[in-house]
């Protein structure tokens, strides 16, 4: 059964708990991954300016909501400022190119991707200093990146602006000087990272989580842990079926898939009884682990 949970966002508006996650999809695979995705009943799709696949994604979005009798306003679209436009006006240009990108008007969620701001000056993605550090941008602060993100809100290029990778630390000095509560934090978490005291904090404040690598990333040791499997032979599910299931009703979730038969069952979920949820949590305490760390050369303060 598809499941077609939602959440609703400080906006008011209703973020579907299962989106597609596009990360790592090169443009031809992100196509049928994403076309594949609305046939199947996602109504969430989440890309990236720094993915380079936004055209394909955007394209995808178009034939398949034309295939599916479906309307723009059918799907919930994400995706992030890259930190080399972090500068108040390259904010702009940021949500511009993208929009122009995926071809679309708005999209329904704009995110700072990381909390640190590199240089735009050498026109490179992950510019590099000569002794090989990333090429930090000391000219721009988070908190003037997020007043320039609040006025693409208040455009209507993007109905709500969150962040992603955001720590609790993070987060409370952006909320000193945000006038904007953000929409959503989008964070790697899994059963190995549950983000137990994140999800509270931001449950505090409004603000709704979103899980990145909600299977454990590529290649992911979580799809053989003996805990998850065990529950999966006895529901006759797959073990990326019980994360999902698990992940799902704690927050939206967004499995990356090109494998159509993948992508099908990862919006096809179950419930846990509470003993499984419990055994599932008690993975954390033996196994925690992130997966994805960039060393940016700034300390990004997890806990
Ligand atoms: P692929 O895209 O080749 O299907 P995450 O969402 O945690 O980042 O995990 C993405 C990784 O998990 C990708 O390598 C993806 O492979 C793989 N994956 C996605 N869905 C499943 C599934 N249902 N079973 C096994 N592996 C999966």
């Amino acid at each position: 059964m598809v499941f077609t949970k939602t959440y609703t966002l400080n906006t008011g508006a209703k973020i579907p708990a299962v989106g597609l996650g596009t990360w790592q999809s090169p443009d031809d695979e992100a196509y049928t991954a994403v076309k594949t995705a609305i046939a199947s009943g996602y109504r969430h799709i989440d890309t990236a300016w720094a993915y380079g696949n936004e055209e394909a994604v955007g394209r995808a979005i178009r034939d398949g909501l034309k295939e599916n009798n479906l309307k723009r306003e059918d799907v919930f679209v994400t995706t992030k400022l890259w930190s080399t436009f972090h500068r108040p006006e390259k904010v702009e240009e940021g949500i511009q190119e993208s929009l122009t990108k995926l071809s679309l008007d708005y999209v329904d969620l704009y995110l700072m991707h990381w909390p640190v701001a590199l240089n735009p000056e050498k026109g490179e993605k992950f510019p590099t200093r000569e002794d090989g550090s990333r090429d930090l941008d000391e000219k721009v602060t988070i908190e003037e990146t997020w007043a320039a993100l609040e006025k693409v809100q208040a455009s209507g290029k993007a109905k709500a602006v969150g962040v992603s990778n955001f720590s609790i630390p993070f987060l409370e000095r952006l909320l000193k000087s945000a006038k904007t509560v953000p929409a959503a934090n989008q964070v790697e978490l899994h059963p190995y990272l549950p983000q137990h005291k994140l999800l509270e904090y931001c449950a505090s404040k409004g603000i709704h989580v979103t899980a990145y690598s909600p299977l454990g990333s590529t290649n992911s040791p979580l799809l053989t842990d003996a805990t998850v499997t065990k529950i999966a032979e006895k529901h006759g599910k797959s073990p990326a079926q019980v994360l999902l299931s698990w992940g799902a009703t704690r927050t939206s979730i967004l499995p990356k898939s090109v494998t159509p038969s993948r992508i099908e069952s990862n919006i096809d979920l179950f419930e846990l009884s509470p003993e499984e949820v419990k055994e599932i949590e008690a993975l954390q305490t033996s196994k925690a682990h992130r997966f994805c760390a960039p060393n940016w050369g700034v300390d990004l303060k997890w806990d």
